[in-house]
C-alpha cells in the first residue's frame, strides 16, 4: 500500500494509555524496564475524558511514590465519610474512623494528564489498526501510526490495557477465557457542573425515583450521577429535568439544605455492567483494568482495580527481568482475580441496595431499605462497607 514498514524493539509493549497503561509504564520506567505506550485516541481526547473520580489509599500512595504527587497532594479533596441517604434521611458512614483510611477526590482525567505529563518514554498518540500477534512465542505489536505509517513492534511482553472496547482481550483465541456477565437493568446519567458541592461528602441517594449521586470535584465543581433506563436519549434530558429529577433524588427532610445548580459542562450516558475473563493472560499477553474486568460504577473501584492490577503486574515483571523467576507472572492472574472478585462483589452489593428496580417492586425495595437501615444503625455492617470502600491494601 505505499507505507514503509518499521520495525522496533522493546521489553513490555502497553496497549492502551489509560490509567493502568499508564501506571504500568511509569511503575516499568522506575524499576529500568523499557517499554512502548501505544493509544489509539488523542492525547486532548484522553486528557479531557470524564469519568471516576474516586482514589483509594493505596492508589494514592502509588502515584505519590512515583512522583506524581505533587498536583494531586495539592488539589484533592481529602474525604472521611460518605452519606447514604434514604426515606428522605441522610446517614454519615464515618469512613476513616470505622476503616482507619481515607479516601481522595480528584478527577480521573487530572490523574491520566499528571501521568502524561510526568512521561517522557515512547507513548505514541491517535495509532490504528492495532494487531497483536504470536502471543505464545514472540509477541509482536503490528499498528499504524499518526503519519499513516505501518509499524512493527518485537516485544518480551504484552500488557494489554485498551479497557473494554479494545482489542487486547479478542486477540486470545477462542475457547481460552471464561466470561462472567452480569448486566444491570440501568445506566447513569453523568454530568459535570460549575455549581459548589452542596455537602461536605459523597451521597448515595435511594429513592422511589431512581439512585442518584451527589461527588464533586473542586470548591466550585460537582459532579452528579441518576440512574437512567440503559437506552435512556440524552436528548430528552435538557439541563432542567436534570436539576429538577436531581432535586427531588436528593431531597431530605432538612429544610436546611438544597441542591446548587449551575451551568452544565458535560453530560454522558454509561452503561452499567459486571464483567470478568479468567484468566486474565494467554502466553506473554497479560489483561489489566478495564480489558479484563468491569464493575458497575457503585463502588467507586474501576480506576483503582485497574491501578492495582498493574502493580501485580509490575512486580512480576521485575522479579523475572531480575532473576529469570517466572512465578509471579505464571501467578498474575490469580493474584489479581481474589482483588477483582472482592470488589465485584462489593460493587454489585452497592448497586443492588441503591438501585430501585424499574417496576419499583414492593419486595426488592423493602429488602433494600432494610438493608440501608442495617448498614446505617450497625457499626460491624458500616465497618464492612467502610473497609471495602476505602479499598483493601494494594498487594
Ligand atoms: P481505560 O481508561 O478505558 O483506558 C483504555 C485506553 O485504551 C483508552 O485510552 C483507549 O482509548 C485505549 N484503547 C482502546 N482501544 C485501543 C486500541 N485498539 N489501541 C490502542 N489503544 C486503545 N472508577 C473508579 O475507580 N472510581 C470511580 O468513581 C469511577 N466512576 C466512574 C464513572 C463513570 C461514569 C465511568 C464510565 C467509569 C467510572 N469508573 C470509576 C471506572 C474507570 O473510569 C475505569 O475503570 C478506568 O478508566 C479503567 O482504566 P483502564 O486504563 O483499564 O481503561
Ligand atoms: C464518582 C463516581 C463513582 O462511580 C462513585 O461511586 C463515586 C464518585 C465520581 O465521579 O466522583
Amino acid at each position: 500500500m505505499g507505507l514503509t514498514d518499521l520495525e522496533t524493539r522493546t521489553q513490555v509493549g502497553i496497549i492502551g494509555a489509560g490509567p493502568a497503561g499508564l501506571v504500568l509504564a511509569h511503575l516499568l520506567r522506575a524499576r529500568g524496564i523499557d517499554c512502548v505506550v501505544l493509544e489509539r485516541q488523542t492525547r486532548s481526547h484522553v486528557e479531557a475524558r470524564i469519568r471516576a473520580g474516586v482514589l483509594e489509599h493505596g492508589t494514592v500512595d502509588l502515584l505519590t511514590s512515583l512522583g506524581l504527587g505533587d498536583r494531586l497532594h495539592r488539589e484533592r479533596m481529602v474525604h472521611h465519610g460518605i452519606e447514604l441517604l434514604f426515606e428522605r434521611e441522610a446517614h454519615r458512614i464515618p469512613l476513616t474512623e470505622l476503616a482507619g483510611r481515607e479516601i481522595t477526590i480528584y478527577g480521573q482525567h487530572e490523574v491520566v494528564k499528571d501521568l502524561i505529563a510526568a512521561w517522557d518514554g515512547p507513548l505514541h498518540f491517535s495509532v490504528s489498526s492495532v494487531a497483536l500477534s504470536a502471543l505464545t512465542s514472540t509477541p509482536t505489536v503490528s499498528y499504524v501510526d499518526a503519519d499513516g505509517v505501518a509499524q512493527t513492534l518485537h516485544c518480551d511482553v504484552i500488557a494489554g490495557c485498551d479497557g473494554f472496547h479494545g482489542v487486547s482481550r479478542a486477540a486470545i483465541p477462542p475457547g481460552v477465557l471464561t466470561v462472567h456477565q452480569r448486566d444491570y437493568p440501568h445506566a447513569w446519567l453523568g454530568i459535570l457542573a460549575e455549581a459548589p458541592p452542596s455537602s461536605e461528602e459523597l451521597i448515595y441517594a435511594h429513592s422511589s425515583r431512581g439512585f442518584a449521586l451527589h461527588s464533586m470535584r473542586s470548591p466550585t465543581v460537582t459532579r452528579l450521577y441518576l440512574q437512567v433506563r440503559p437506552d435512556e436519549d440524552l436528548a430528552e434530558w435538557p439541563d432542567e429535568r436534570i436539576w429538577s429529577e436531581l432535586r427531588a433524588r436528593l431531597d431530605r427532610s432538612d429544610p436546611a439544605w438544597s441542591l446548587a445548580d449551575g451551568p452544565i459542562l458535560e453530560r454522558s450516558v454509561a452503561a452499567m455492567r459486571s464483567f470478568v475473563v479468567s484468566p486474565m493472560q494467554y502466553g506473554r499477553l497479560f489483561l489489566a483494568g478495564d480489558a479484563a474486568h468491569i464493575v458497575p460504577p457503585t463502588g467507586a473501584k474501576g480506576l483503582n482495580l485497574a491501578v492495582a492490577d498493574v502493580k501485580v503486574l509490575a512486580d512480576a515483571l521485575t522479579a523475572w527481568y531480575a532473576s529469570g523467576d517466572a512465578t509471579g507472572l505464571d501467578a498474575y492472574s490469580e493474584a489479581c482475580l481474589r482483588r477483582v472478585w472482592r470488589v465485584q462483589h462489593f460493587s454489585w452489593w452497592m448497586t443492588s441496595m441503591l438501585h430501585p428496580t424499574s417496576d419499583n417492586d414492593p419486595f426488592d425495595r423493602a429488602l433494600q431499605l432494610s438493608q440501608l437501615r442495617y448498614v446505617t444503625s450497625s457499626r460491624a455492617a458500616a465497618t464492612s462497607l467502610a473497609e471495602n470502600y476505602v479499598g483493601f491494601p494494594f498487594p
